[in-house]
């Protein structure tokens, strides 16, 4: 008898614990109540939470990369140049401030002149080839090469050695950060094509099925491409076409809504691999 009144209360207990619990993430989430705004600031145990939510995640998936030799001071060179077009506008660099973007984010980018003081080399290389999700920090695999990210982790294990007029020196004798041609595989990669779809910004104006995103009706929806005759009502639907108007888009119909962004050969080919399963 008495064991069956405490399992009553107990359930009773959970139960309404569970009610109060979900109307609590029902007032924060559709009453308004969690505050996004960039200027509204976490508590200090919540980032400090993420931070090392962050900081562990990245060291497990490091863990078995291969580091190359960083010490050639040629390619730091070419790594300074990255960093100078790629990173300091979010992470400032000796001498050199923050722009507006990388002040006033939440979370803001800290300078990356300790960087080698709290990551080894591979870690560094994960973290600007993968990015931080819900940071701001960008994923940088599918903009530099493999060797440049190398050449940027390679640049930051100077930083630390450099005050400002040494890195104004640096600056002077960096060349340009051009991404070498990527070279063609043999075979398209059906999942590459799939994050390339993503970390090329496809799903900001169009949803494609598979891929995680608003509901964006800018472009039309890429369901079922594969299964229409024309691209963009020009070109026939076969996979070397779809690849050549994501690569030369305004070439192809001059003055479309849709923009040319960049797009290198070989990820055209494998994204529009990914395009030609949607049937
Ligand atoms: C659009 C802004 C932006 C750009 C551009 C950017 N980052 Fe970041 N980066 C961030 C943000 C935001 C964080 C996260 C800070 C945090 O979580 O505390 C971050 C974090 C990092 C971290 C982890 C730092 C740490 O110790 O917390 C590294 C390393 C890093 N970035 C490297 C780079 C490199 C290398 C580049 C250039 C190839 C780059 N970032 C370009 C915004 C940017
Ligand atoms: C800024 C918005 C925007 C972005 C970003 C964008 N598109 Fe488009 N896309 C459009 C618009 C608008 C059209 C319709 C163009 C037309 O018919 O002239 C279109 C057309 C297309 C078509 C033809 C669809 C059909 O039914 O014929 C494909 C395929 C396509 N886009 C793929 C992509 C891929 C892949 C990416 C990323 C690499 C991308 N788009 C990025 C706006 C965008």
């Amino acid at each position: 008898m008495q064991k069956r009144t405490v399992l009553l209360v107990a359930t009773a207990t959970v139960a309404a614990l569970a009610a109060a619990g979900a109307l609590a993430f029902a007032a924060v989430v559709w009453g308004g109540l969690y505050n996004v705004s960039a200027t509204s600031q976490h508590l200090q145990l919540t980032h400090t939470v993420l931070e090392t939510a962050m900081r562990q995640a990245v060291r497990l998936r490091a863990r078995d990369l291969t580091e190359p030799p960083l010490a050639d001071e040629r390619m730091a060179l070419r790594g300074a140049a990255c960093f100078r077009d790629k990173c300091v506008q979010c992470h400032g660099a000796p001498g050199v401030a923050q722009g507006d973007i990388g002040q006033s984010m939440q979370p803001v980018p800290g300078p990356l002149v300790d960087a080698r003081r709290h990551w080894r080399p591979r870690e560094l290389y994960w973290l600007t080839r993968q990015g931080i999700k819900m940071s701001g920090m960008p994923a940088w695999e599918f903009r530099l090469g493999d060797e440049q990210l190398w050449e940027v982790v390679a640049f930051m294990q100077r930083l630390p050695d450099l005050n400002a007029p040494a890195y104004a020196d640096w600056m002077r004798r960096a060349p340009a950060c051009v991404r070498p041609p990527q070279p063609l595989q043999a075979s398209v990669d059906v999942d590459r094509g799939r994050l390339a779809l993503a970390q090329h910004a496809c799903h900001a104006c169009h949803t494609i099925p598979g891929i995680t995103g608003p509901s964006a009706h800018v472009g039309p929806p890429l369901a079922g491409i594969a299964s229409r005759q024309l691209i963009a009502g020009t070109l026939a639907n076969t996979p070397e076409n779809l690849a050549r108007w994501l690569v030369a888009t305004q070439q192809v119909k001059p003055g479309t809504a849709m923009p040319q962004l960049g797009v290198s050969e070989r990820d055209a080919r494998d994204m529009a691999a990914y395009l030609a399963t949607l049937r």
